[in-house]
């Protein structure tokens, strides 16, 4: 039984992928492992905890004494590593938080995976989440491609571009088997109320103002979250080691007609009248090297690997809403608290 370990199983996306190999893959045994910060959350893979070949470890990838000892523990025989801080304005009023679990983190976990392994890497693999933030931003025109350099103008996306680095470098100097993704914005179920869609998901349900950065003119390319799952299942199973493969939508939206399409459907929902949601938008302070547009050529993927989106946007947003509506009591429990200090500080 071959054992995985994936890393912030409890989180957003991580929580997507750890059911979809808990549930299909019966000949594995996949070990969760999540610190469980603000961010992570049992409730949101509560249906898989009873799962024989489903195991939950509690821990911080930044302490390396930690991963060492489950490293030698359980001898993983993949690695899938999504743990990491993920949000951008966080990372602009405390970076270091970053650098401590994005580099600090991917680095413990590379030396575990290299200590145990022994340089013996058959049927080995490292694999790395990353972001499509790491090449910077784009302008008017053009797409991200695997061949675009890197240039990141966040504390976010400094601290996941020199992880990436770090990933690479074992493979080059160690030959550690790694293979990286570097993916678009995603959306769905789960998804922490600090990041634009369930934010102004939860603002829209009460009636709270939805704080548009700068002009709203910013444009991102949006994928369902589950479509991003298979898209990591296949490249973990079909990828080439050592090599990057991008993960986009195919869909690019300025924020402001995303928000207005986003308005409309819940006006629908809440059986509220055409307009009344739109009302909420308020235009507030930008956010610093905020980056204009991000757009991923998926091309490699598709042609190489066989993946394309299997979600329309409309039918991904719908399903989106339908989650949160019949999910109330998860809103509420993630946005007491904690959550009202962040945002009192980000938004006042
Ligand atoms: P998230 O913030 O929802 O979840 C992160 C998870 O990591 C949480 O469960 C948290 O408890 C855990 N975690 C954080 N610090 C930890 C530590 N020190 N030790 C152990 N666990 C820790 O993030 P997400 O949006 O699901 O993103 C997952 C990964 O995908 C990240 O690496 C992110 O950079 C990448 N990514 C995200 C997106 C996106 O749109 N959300 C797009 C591309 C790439
Ligand atoms: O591109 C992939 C990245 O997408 C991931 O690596 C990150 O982990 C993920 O958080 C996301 O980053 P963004 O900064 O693009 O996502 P966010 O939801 O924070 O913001 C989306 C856009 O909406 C961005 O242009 C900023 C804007 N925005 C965001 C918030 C939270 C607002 O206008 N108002 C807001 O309140």
């Amino acid at each position: 039984m071959k054992k995985i370990l994936i890393t912030g199983g409890a989180g957003f996306i991580g929580s997507h992928v750890v059911r979809r190999f808990v549930t299909k893959y019966s000949n594995y045994k996949i070990y969760n492992l999540d610190m469980l910060t603000y961010a992570g959350n049992l409730e949101n893979i509560k249906d898989i905890e009873n799962f024989e070949n489903y195991n939950f470890i509690k821990g911080d990838i930044v302490d390396a004494d930690f991963i060492n000892s489950i490293f030698q523990e359980y001898q993983f025989d993949g690695v899938i590593h999504l743990a990491a801080e993920s949000h951008v304005d966080r990372s602009i009023t405390d970076p270091l938080a970053f650098v401590k679990t994005n580099v600090i983190g991917t680095m413990n976990l590379l030396n575990a995976s290299k200590m145990i392994w022994k340089d013996d890497y058959s049927n080995k693999r490292f694999y790395h989440i990353s972001t499509d933030e790491v090449y910077g931003t784009l302008g008017e025109t053009g797409l991200f491609t695997e061949k675009t350099a890197y240039d990141p103008n966040s504390p976010y996306s400094a601290s996941k571009a020199s992880s990436d680095h770090f990933v690479r470098a074992y493979g080059e100097t160690y030959g550690l088997p790694y293979v990286i993704t570097n993916c678009s914005n995603n959306y769905g179920p789960n998804h922490f109320p600090e990041k634009l869609i369930p934010l102004f998901i939860n603002n829209i349900i009460n009636n709270k103002p939805l704080p548009v950065y700068g002009d709203g003119k910013y444009t991102r390319d949006w994928l369902f979250v589950k479509d991003h799952a298979v898209a990591i299942d296949l490249v973990f199973h079909e990828g080439k080691n050592h090599e990057t493969y991008n993960i986009g939508g195919f869909n690019e939206w300025q924020n402001i007609d995303l928000v207005k399409l986003l308005c409309k459907k819940m006006d629908v929902k809440l059986g509220r009248q055409q307009g009344d949601s739109e009302k909420l938008i308020t235009y507030v302070k930008d956010r610093p090297g905020h980056d204009l547009r991000y757009a991923i050529d998926a091309t490699k993927i598709n042609k190489e690997l066989g993946w394309k989106p299997s979600v329309t946007f409309e039918e991904g947003l719908e399903q989106t809403i339908d989650w949160y509506l019949s999910n109330e009591e998860w809103l509420r429990n993630v946005t007491s608290g904690e959550y009202q200090k962040y945002y009192e500080k980000q938004y006042s």
